[in-house]
């Protein structure tokens, strides 16, 4: 019983999956997109970039990702709250079938489930686009991040020392890896 009730309260924090709508993004949800990213460049070494991304450079990178990278986005309320998209590891063309993975999420919405949907979205995305393994990134002060890769099944392939410098500090980065 008392297990039940802890596995009620561990539900509880996940929102029902009608509220959370997972679409392609579309041009329109660029600003949205790059407000999200940019809090994490002055907050947080979820990222390492150190200056925001401006609307140009987000235009930029969505007009480059096209249909074989795509880019998703969820939405509450109509409002999008998280993106996540598939990025060329790689431009050397043997690599073409591997992918990066990225996933940020609204730093008021964490910890609903939202961060696995949209990155279980990629994924299948990636599945059907016939990528055979993909890569994802993450400074190992980023327990959520890697929490997340894990859990979708994410394994720990690289394990760099002292790569990134921001906030004062140097930072480690350990890269995960997910055959498909
Ligand atoms: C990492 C991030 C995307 C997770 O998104 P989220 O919507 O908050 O995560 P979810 O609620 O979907 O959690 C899914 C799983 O991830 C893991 N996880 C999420 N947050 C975690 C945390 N703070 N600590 C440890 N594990 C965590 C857990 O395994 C969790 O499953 P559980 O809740 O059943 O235990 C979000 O914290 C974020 O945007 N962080 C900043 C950007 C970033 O680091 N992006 C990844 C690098 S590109």
């Amino acid at each position: 019983m008392k297990y039940l009730q802890c596995f009620k309260t561990h539900l509880d924090t996940r929102m029902p999956a009608e509220e959370i709508q997972i679409d392609l993004a579309v041009q329109d949800d660029l600003p949205a997109i790059n407000d999200i990213y940019n809090y994490y460049v002055d907050h947080s070494t979820a990222t390492f970039q150190e200056v925001h991304e401006t609307l140009e450079d987000r235009d930029r990178w969505f007009t480059q990702h096209g249909p074989r990278h795509p880019v998703v986005v969820a939405r509450r309320s109509g409002s999008v709250v998280g993106w996540a998209s598939l990025s060329e590891w790689n431009s050397r063309s043997a690599y073409s079938q591997t992918g990066e993975v990225s996933v940020y999420i609204h730093h008021e919405h964490h910890r609903l489930g939202i961060g696995r949907r949209l990155l279980e979205e990629v994924i299948e995305r990636a599945r059907g686009l016939g990528f055979h393994t993909l890569i994802g990134g993450a400074c190992t002060e980023q327990t959520a991040s890697i929490g997340l890769q894990e859990s979708l099944g994410f394994h720990e392939v690289a394990d760099f020392r002292a790569v990134g410098y921001k906030f004062e500090r140097w930072l480690d980065v350990k890269y995960f890896q997910l055959m498909l």
